[in-house]
């Protein structure tokens, strides 16, 4: 289980009235890495529905021509949801902009929660471990 990393552009359509990175699109851009992670993994993306955005802070605007940096991996899985983190940084600073953790769901093709048989490895630092006792603590 890899972390998985994503990168965008900040560009004049990115940005807000403040002309900073608007929120919405730095959710967005949020939602889908953490999306891919968990694509990329089942390989079943047709599978796989968004049912918590467990929140998400922002402590350092993105500016125009910033290059944002998306990673993401599996914190918490349950037997038919699993839940990513994401850390957002951006250029070549480790300085964390946002962070937080999105629950998915596994669904057949009616929409149905049905198992997805994920199985969390061992954490492989601290910094793992930390991300995964806040998973536990998150609530629905
Ligand atoms: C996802 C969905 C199928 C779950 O249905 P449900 O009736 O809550 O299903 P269940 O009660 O069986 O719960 C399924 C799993 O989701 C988890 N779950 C449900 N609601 C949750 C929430 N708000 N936050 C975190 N996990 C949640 C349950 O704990 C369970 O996990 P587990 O099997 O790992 O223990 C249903 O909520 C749905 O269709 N939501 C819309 C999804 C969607 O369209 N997303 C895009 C939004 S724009």
């Amino acid at each position: 289980m890899e972390f998985v990393k994503v990168s965008r552009l900040v560009k004049s359509e990115d940005l807000n009235h403040h002309g900073t990175l608007f929120a919405g699109r730095m959710a967005e851009w949020f939602v889908e890495a953490c999306f891919i992670c968990g694509a990329k993994y089942t390989k079943k993306p047709e599978n796989i529905v968004c049912v918590n955005i467990h929140g998400l802070t922002f402590t350092e605007p993105g500016n125009e021509g910033d290059i944002i940096n998306l990673e993401t991996r599996f914190a918490k899985v349950g037997r038919t949801s699993f839940t990513v983190y994401g850390k957002i940084t951006k250029n070549d600073s480790n300085k964390i902009l946002s962070d937080g953790f999105i629950t998915f769901v596994f669904v057949d093709e009616n929409g149905k929660a049905i198992p997805h048989n994920i199985v969390l490895d061992e954490p492989i630092d601290e910094e793992d471990r930390k991300i995964r006792e806040r998973a536990l603590k998150l609530n629905k």
